[in-house]
């Protein structure tokens, strides 16, 4: 190439040339606004759930335990509800579940770190109870709330209690996991995977070559829609 067609690109290189052809205005801070954007939703969000009054759970437990990880990650996990340890240190699945959780994800190689997990219930349930009807009603519209905001392209929902704030009481864990649904949220459409929960899975081990099952679906619909964790 002659000199002076290499200096020719170098120039339109460096006044950024396909802005000016563009007619978009140029916005070099659209991914930090986008990111801003998302962090003062969490924000507000985790204000409207702190200032939740008439709640037994509330009531009763130490710390909100409202989200971990990367909340600009495409996959988002949501478990039940908080237990001793979570509400101490205000992280979900922190204790024994989570210790399991983490191996579970390691297996098909997903770092916790890069996924972004949450609850139905965001206080723990005194003596680590399963949420009444009421509670799980009144949570959900949270956690509707949660994932539109983390806007995943994959939503994991862990055991019956994340499967009935989302789809209701009718369908039944075992009948339902390993499959993929979808699920509308201020009309967008969300592609959901269900799946026992590790607390299960401590309590029944037999349980976990279904649990085996399901991962391996989740990491390849990962590979499919080439998600990026
Ligand atoms: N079980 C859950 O569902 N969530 C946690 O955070 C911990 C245990």
């Amino acid at each position: 190439m002659a000199n002076k067609e290499i200096l020719n690109q170098e120039f339109l290189k460096s006044i950024e040339s396909q802005y000016i052809f563009d007619n978009a205005p140029i916005n070099r801070f659209r991914k930090n606004k986008e990111n801003v954007g998302t962090d003062k939703k969490l924000i507000d969000l985790k204000d409207k759930i702190k200032s939740i009054e008439d709640c037994e759970l509330k009531k009763f437990s130490k710390n909100i335990v409202f989200g971990d990880g990367n909340p600009k990650s495409r996959i988002m996990l949501v478990g039940e509800g908080p237990g001793e340890k979570e509400d101490m240190e205000g992280k979900p699945f922190v204790g024994d579940a989570g210790v399991l959780l983490n191996k579970m994800l390691n297996a098909i190689k997903i770092k916790r770190e890069n996924i972004y997990i949450t609850n139905v219930v965001n206080y723990r349930p005194p003596n680590n109870r399963k949420p009444e009807i009421s509670e799980i009603n009144r949570y959900s519209i949270f956690l509707r709330e949660h994932i539109s905001i983390i806007n995943p392209k994959i939503l994991i929902l862990m055991g019956s209690t994340a499967m009935e704030a989302l789809f209701g009481q009718k369908l039944k864990i075992s009948k339902e996991r390993g499959k993929w649904k979808e699920i509308i949220i201020s009309q967008k459409t969300f592609m959901t995977f269900l799946t026992f929960h590790p607390a299960y899975l401590l309590r029944q081990p037999d349980q976990k070559k279904f649990s085996w099952e399901d991962l391996k679906n989740i990491r390849k619909k990962i590979d499919e829609l080439k998600i990026k964790i």
